[in-house]
């Protein structure tokens, strides 16, 4: 006697009943890139529909997510001027610094996430501070980690998100955080972060490419699995809260080990060229977009994750608004 499968899927009623994971407006963290200056709403040219800020632009974007639903953002900050240590990423006037203060001030509600790291404030475009023969050096590096997160802390961060994967970097935060004080607040490390070419566009939007080389001796090589357990085993202990796998996409697998190996919450990394190969797409009229975003988002919290930083929150947001 063969099996009716088909008996759970006759109709949308019954495939709603037997649905395994759905897509929730609070699973969503949307990335928000502040920069200098004013009067600035910039569309980053790889990334339709996604902007550069000037702080004078950006109470209006985040009352309207607000308004969507969304509840957390994550923060880059594309600073004035940059020099060989990043100093724009710790100052106490820094771009973030000042965009968290005055998002916290105005929505006091919205989680802020602040991304904790380098590149996008060295001359180098590096995620550490580098030597004279262009390597990154990791220990040296961790210090303006530090100053970094707290800074960011200071300003009303609600969570630090290093990512700049160098070795330590969790230990060394969670240590100067509890330090200053903020022993309540949460880290969400980029445990797992492969090195990527589908980075390209948000290197675009953030103006963080680096000048020289590459970031293969930081980031992980795609190639590899076991390599993960290994990196989201020691963020763990040393404190990490919430876990990263970035990108999302060609690393469903991964997402999979490591929600089976750890407890903590899991948050998948839907990248800037993954969204800009379905927005290109779509606009070209080759794919269907609230059908391909919705099948992609679904395929992350079916691979275990929790929670997913994605470009595409808004539009979701919208989709799920008209579904009510
Ligand atoms: C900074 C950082 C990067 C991204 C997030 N944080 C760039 C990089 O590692 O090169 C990429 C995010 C995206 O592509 O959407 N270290």
């Amino acid at each position: 006697m063969f099996k009716r499968h088909r008996r759970l899927r006759k109709n949308k009623q019954m495939r709603a009943l037997v649905r395994e994971n759905h897509l929730h407006v609070e699973d969503f963290i949307y990335p928000i890139f502040v920069t200098e200056g004013e009067n600035i709403k910039k569309e980053v040219p790889s990334m339709t529909g996604v902007y550069n800020f000037s702080l004078d632009c950006l109470n209006e974007e985040i009352a309207e997510l607000e308004q969507l639903g969304i509840v957390s953002i994550i923060l880059f900050g594309i600073p004035a001027e940059k020099d060989v240590c990043g100093t724009g990423a710790f100052e106490d006037n820094g771009i973030i610094q000042k965009a968290t203060r005055q998002i916290k001030r105005n929505f006091p509600n919205m989680i802020v996430i602040a991304d904790t790291c380098l590149c996008e404030y060295t001359s180098t475009g590096h995620c550490g501070v580098c030597d004279e023969h262009g390597r990154v050096l990791n220990d040296e590096s961790l210090q303006y980690h530090a100053k970094t997160a707290v800074s960011q802390a200071k300003a009303g961060a609600d969570i630090i998100a290093p990512s700049s994967m160098m070795d330590g970097f969790v230990e060394t935060i969670r240590e100067v955080l509890d330090e200053a004080g903020f022993e309540e607040i949460p880290i969400m490390s980029y445990a797992v972060k492969y090195a990527s070419a589908f980075y390209g566009p948000f290197r675009d939007a953030a103006d963080g490419a680096p000048q020289f080389g590459d970031r293969k001796s930081y980031q992980m090589d795609p190639a590899n699995r076991l390599e993960a357990f290994r990196e989201a085993a020691s963020d763990v202990e040393e404190g990490a809260d919430f876990l990263i796998v970035k990108p999302a996409l060609s690393y469903l697998d991964i997402i999979r080990d490591v929600r089976n190996e750890f407890d903590l919450p899991i948050v998948a990394y839907n990248v800037s060229g993954e969204y800009a190969m379905i927005k290109a797409a779509c606009q070209n009229g080759w794919l269907d977009e609230k059908a391909v975003v919705t099948e992609k988002l679904l395929s992350m919290k079916r691979a275990g994750c929790d929670l997913i930083i994605t470009y595409h929150a808004k539009d979701v947001a919208k989709w799920l608004k008209e579904e009510q």
